[in-house]
C-alpha cells in the first residue's frame, strides 16, 4: 500500500525533495512525499521548528511525527500532538558536533588565539600542557555528548560525563544526579554542555555551579542557550573564574545585536552551526523509522513527552 508522508517544512523542501523519496525507496517503502495533503490521509509528518504546522489534531491517521531536529523543546509541549514524536539522531549531525566540540576544545587547550592574532609579533613560548593533564567535563551523555566525550577521551583528555541516569562509557568517568554534577564540574578546565532544553536543565550552569570548575575554565555550549544563566556567565567571565565561553546557541536567536556576548572579549559567538542535520543521512534515518513503524517494530529515538526529550 502507498503511504503518504507530509513534509511540513517548506523552507527545507528543496533539500529533501529528491533524497527523502530515494531513501524511502531504498528502504522498500512505497510512499509519496508531499508538501500538502488532506490531514486525514497523512501517515507520517516530517517536522522542524520552522514548520508552520502547529495543530496536529486533524491528522487522525498519522502514526508518527518525525523531527528533523535533535532538540524538540519547541514541539514536545504541543497539546495537540498525540502521535509518537521522534527526534533526529543523524550520524552526520553527530560527526559535525564532534568536529565543532573537538575543534573549539583544541583551540583553547593549545592557546591558539595567541599565535593567530599576534599584532606585536611577540615571541612568547607558552607551552600548553598535554591533553592528559586537562580535565574536560561533558554535561549530557546522549547521542551527541557520548560521541564528543569519546572523541575527547581518544585525544587523551581525562573526560568526565554527566547525565540524568547513570551511564557506562568506556574511557569516560560517568556521573549522574545532583552530587554527580558537582563532582563533574569541580576542577574541570573545559566544560561542554550538550543537554536538551527542559524544565530540569534550565540554568544548569548558574552562579553556584560556574564557581566549581578550575579558575579560568572554558565553557563550550552547543546545547541550548537556556542551559546557562547569561548574567551569571558574564559575571564569571568578568571576575576571571571563567576564562572564555564559546557559545553556539542562545536564549534568543539570532543573538540580538545589543547582547553583551557579541562585544565581550572572552566570548566567541558561533551562529547555531555546531551541527546541522544533513538531508541525505537524515533521510535514511527517517526511512528506517517509517520502515520500523510499518513493520510493527519499535520506533528509534522516540521522545519521552514527560521528560521533555
Ligand atoms: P539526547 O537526548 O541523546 O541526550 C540528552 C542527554 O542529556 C542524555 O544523556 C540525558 O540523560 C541528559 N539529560 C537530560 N536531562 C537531564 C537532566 N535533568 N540532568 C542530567 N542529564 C540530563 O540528546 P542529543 O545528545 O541528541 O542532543 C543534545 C542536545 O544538543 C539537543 O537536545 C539540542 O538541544 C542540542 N543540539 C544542538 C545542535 C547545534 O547545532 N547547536 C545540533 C543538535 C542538537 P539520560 O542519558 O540519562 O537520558
Ligand atoms: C537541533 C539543532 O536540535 O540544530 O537539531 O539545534
Amino acid at each position: 500500500m502507498m503511504i503518504t508522508v507530509l513534509f511540513a517544512v517548506p523552507d527545507l523542501w528543496a533539500d529533501y525533495a529528491d533524497v527523502l523519496p530515494s531513501a524511502l525507496d531504498a528502504a522498500g517503502i512505497r510512499a509519496q512525499v508531499v508538501q500538502e495533503a488532506e490531514p486525514e490521509v497523512v501517515d507520517y509528518i516530517i517536522y522542524a521548528p520552522s514548520a508552520p504546522l502547529q495543530d496536529f489534531t486533524p491528522f487522525t491517521r498519522a502514526r508518527a511525527v518525525l523531527s528533523l531536529w535533535a532538540g524538540v523543546e519547541r514541539i514536545v509541549g504541543n497539546a495537540t500532538l498525540t502521535q509518537p514524536l521522534c527526534r533526529m539522531v543523524d550520524p552526520s549531525l553527530t560527526e559535525s558536533m564532534v568536529e565543532w566540540v573537538v575543534g573549539h576544545a583544541l583551540r583553547h587547550h593549545l592557546g591558539m588565539d595567541a599565535q593567530i592574532v599576534n599584532p606585536d609579533h611577540l615571541w612568547n613560548p607558552v607551552v600548553p600542557p598535554l591533553a592528559r593533564n586537562r580535565p574536560v567535563t561533558v554535561l549530557g551523555l546522549g547521542a551527541l555528548g557520548t560521541a564528543c566525550a569519546k572523541a575527547l577521551a581518544g585525544l587523551n583528555f581525562p573526560v568526565t560525563g554527566w547525565s540524568r541516569t547513570q551511564k557506562t562509557v568506556p574511557g569516560v568517568r560517568c556521573l549522574s544526579g545532583e552530587d554527580g554534577l558537582r563532582q563533574a564540574l569541580t576542577g574541570a578546565q573545559i566544560v561542554v554542555t550538550l543537554l536538551p532544553r527542559t524544565a530540569d536543565t534550565e540554568n544548569t550552569l548558574n552562579a553556584e555551579t560556574l564557581a566549581l570548575p578550575a579558575r579560568g575554565a572554558v565553557i563550550l555550549n552547543p546545547g541550548r542557550g537556556p542551559l546557562i544563566d547569561d548574567a551569571a556567565l558574564l559575571a564569571a567571565l568578568d571576575g576571571g573564574q571563567i576564562g572564555h565561553a564559546t557559545l553556539d546557541v542562545f536564549r534568543v536567536e539570532p543573538l540580538p545585536q545589543d547582547h553583551a556576548f557579541w562585544a565581550h572579549p572572552r566570548v566567541t559567538v558561533t551562529p547555531h552551526i555546531a551541527a546541522d542535520t544533513r538531508p541525505e543521512s537524515a533521510s535514511g534515518v527517517i526511512a528506517e523509522n517509517i520502515r520500523r513503524s510499518e513493520a510493527g517494530e519499535p520506533l528509534l529515538h522516540q521522545v519521552d513527552r514527560a521528560l521533555g526529550y
